[in-house]
């Protein structure tokens, strides 16, 4: 129906809002809003906020996609169960439909949310290859702290029938297959990572994962930072402040991001990325094995990954 242009945010529900915010600076992002009922974060790129937490027992709501234009808005409007065009009523406006995904979860589309000046990023080195050296005369002095977090980059989810969920999100928000991984037989396709399709446009290996997992609910939500060393940087200081940590260091197959997974004080684990593969609509799709799935290129194996 349309071609969704990235995701913009997660929807939680959680019972603390400090407690919440607390641990999202931790993680490498700032409070952009906050109202008597719900946290908005953002971070150092221009987007108003990329995290929302309503205040409310623990819930995964959902996530939101922004839409290329208004009138893509309305197009997606006239999709089965989607809500009207509506006025956002959160702090930095805009306009959203509302859907209901095959799993439950529901789905903003949303358009004109304001945009904010972005953020300085700190520790931005230039790094040096054993084939390129580019950093000439500058030392290397990292500063200790969170990992500055960029943009939310993709969402797993947890759900029933992924097959039915990913072509429901094929269908409405045009994302198209970057690896479509198989069990036995290759034509017997379990799940598959999607990106979004902006044509020449390079974008990220994935933007959404639907898995079949129970109980149902967020899988990870994951958030871009700067470089390996924000990653380290930001695992040192989570590590120092007596967060549950999930899973990494480590690089992925799929997708070949350098990654680590936390969780947050409700348990949603949330990820730290940085330096993933980038495709464009004329890479095809590749049917893999599920057997790689959670294999790496380096780094701490599935083995140590807490569920
Ligand atoms: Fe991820």
């Amino acid at each position: 129906m349309i071609k969704v242009t990235d995701i913009a945010y997660g929807r939680f529900q959680a019972p603390d809002l400090d407690l919440m915010e607390k641990f999202l600076i931790d993680f490498g992002m700032v409070r952009s809003a906050r109202t008597d009922t719900a946290l908005y974060m953002r971070g150092t790129d221009s987007a108003h906020h990329i995290h929302v937490t309503e205040l409310g027992e623990r819930k995964f709501l959902g996530i939101a996609f922004y839409a290329a234009s208004e009138e893509d808005l309305h197009k997606i409007a006239q999709a089965e169960g989607a809500s009207p065009v509506e006025n956002i009523g959160e702090p930095g406006g805009g306009k959203r439909v509302r859907l209901t995904d095959p799993a439950g979860f529901q789905v903003d589309v949303v358009y004109g949310i304001e945009t904010l000046d972005t953020l300085p990023v700190a520790n931005q080195i230039t790094l040096n290859r054993g084939s390129d050296h580019r950093r000439k005369g500058d030392l290397v002095r990292l500063e200790k702290g969170p990992a500055p977090v960029k943009r939310c980059g993709h969402v797993v989810l947890n759900v029933d029938e992924p097959r039915v969920c990913e072509d429901w999100y094929r269908a409405h928000f045009g994302l198209i297959p970057s690896d479509e991984l198989y069990e036995g037989d290759e034509d017997n396709v379990l799940f598959s990572f999607n990106r979004i399709d902006r044509g020449k446009e390079y974008v990220d290996h994935h933007v959404l994962l639907t898995v079949p997992r129970t109980p149902k609910g967020l899988g990870h939500l994951a958030f871009e930072v700067e470089d390996i060393n924000a990653v380290y940087l930001g695992h040192e200081w989570l590590k120092s402040k007596g967060y549950k940590h999930s899973w990494g260091i480590g690089r992925h197959i799929y997708g070949s991001q350098i990654f680590d997974y936390w969780y947050d004080p409700f348990d949603f684990r949330v990820e730290h990325w940085t330096d993933g593969d980038l495709l464009n609509a004329d890479t095809p799709a590749n049917r893999v094995s599920v057997e790689n799935a959670l294999q790496v290129q380096w780094g701490t194996g599935p083995e140590s990954r807490l569920e």
